[in-house]
């Protein structure tokens, strides 16, 4: 049964929507709600994971939510970031005092815009290939697992395995888009082949990423309808979900609604 990483950053820009411009009556410290409370409730509701992405310009996630979730963290953390200078520096910098020596566990390397609302496709690992080697190369030797968030395209596996990658996280937004265009439909209707096309191409770059020898993970814009067809994959290790979760959680709080999802994903299997 695959893993099951939560992406916090959610809840962080929910704190971010009433903080940024500065509100009547914050004091330093008491800002809500706080990401790394909604990482614990998440481990207690079964997540094998936290992620969060600091990103370049702090807009969710900050650098006091890194270093707090590293402290105190049960279970494994995920960063994710760009391939920066200044994010390798980040990232070799942190401790983790309890759970593991000193750092996050696993970086997710992720191309960053500044105008995306999130991150919006995967990584070119193939057009900048020596750059990417050499971040890799100086993450894993700090003992990070690293992994490249992806589009489902062999070209791009074949340069992530080759530059050294732990694992590759393929970008599940176009299935996600042709399951909502078809209503989820995989036998008929418009949308149906669209639908089963999409999936095919996920399971054929997951197959790719197993020969090349390194772990098949995959995200992005998952949710409790569409989660099912990708955790029954086989051989896939990690999934990783964030935005139906924290929207879950509005309603029936974090725990639940990670518990709810671990349920579906342990019911594909
Ligand atoms: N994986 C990666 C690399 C991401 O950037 C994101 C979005 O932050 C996710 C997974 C989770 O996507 P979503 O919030 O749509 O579940």
């Amino acid at each position: 049964m695959p893993s099951l990483g939560v992406n916090i950053d959610h809840v962080a820009t929910i704190r971010q929507a009433r903080y940024r411009h500065g509100a009547v009556g914050v004091v330093e410290g008491t800002e809500e709600p706080d990401p790394v409370l909604a990482a614990h409730e998440a481990t207690l509701g079964g997540a094998d994971c936290l992620t969060i992405h600091l990103r370049e310009d702090r807009r969710h996630v900050n650098d006091r939510d890194l270093e707090l979730l590293c402290r105190t963290a049960r279970v494994k953390v995920n960063l994710e970031m760009a391939a920066t200078d200044e994010m390798v520096a980040i990232a070799l910098s942190h401790r983790r005092e309890r759970v593991h020596a000193g750092r996050p566990q696993m970086v997710t390397l992720v191309p960053e815009g500044r105008q995306e609302v999130t991150t919006e496709g995967g990584l070119d690992v193939a057009g900048q290939a020596a750059r990417m080697k050499a971040v890799v190369a100086k993450l894993k030797d700090a003992g990070i697992v690293v992994s490249a968030f992806i589009d489902a395209d062999l070209a791009q596996v074949d340069a992530s395995a080759d530059a050294g990658f732990d694992c590759c996280e393929l970008h599940t937004g176009p299935y996600a888009t042709a399951f909502a265009a078809s209503g989820g439909d995989f036998r008929a209707g418009a949308g149906a082949a669209a639908l089963a096309a999409s999936l095919e191409r996920v399971h054929d770059a997951g197959e790719h990423i197993m020969s090349r020898a390194i772990r098949f993970n995959a995200g992005h814009a998952l949710n409790y309808a569409n989660v099912r067809p990708i955790a029954e994959l086989v051989g896939i290790e990690e999934l990783h979900i964030g935005h139906a979760i924290v929207s879950r959680a509005v309603f029936c709080g974090m725990r639940q609604a990670v518990a709810e999802m671990k349920r579906l994903i342990s019911a594909s299997v």
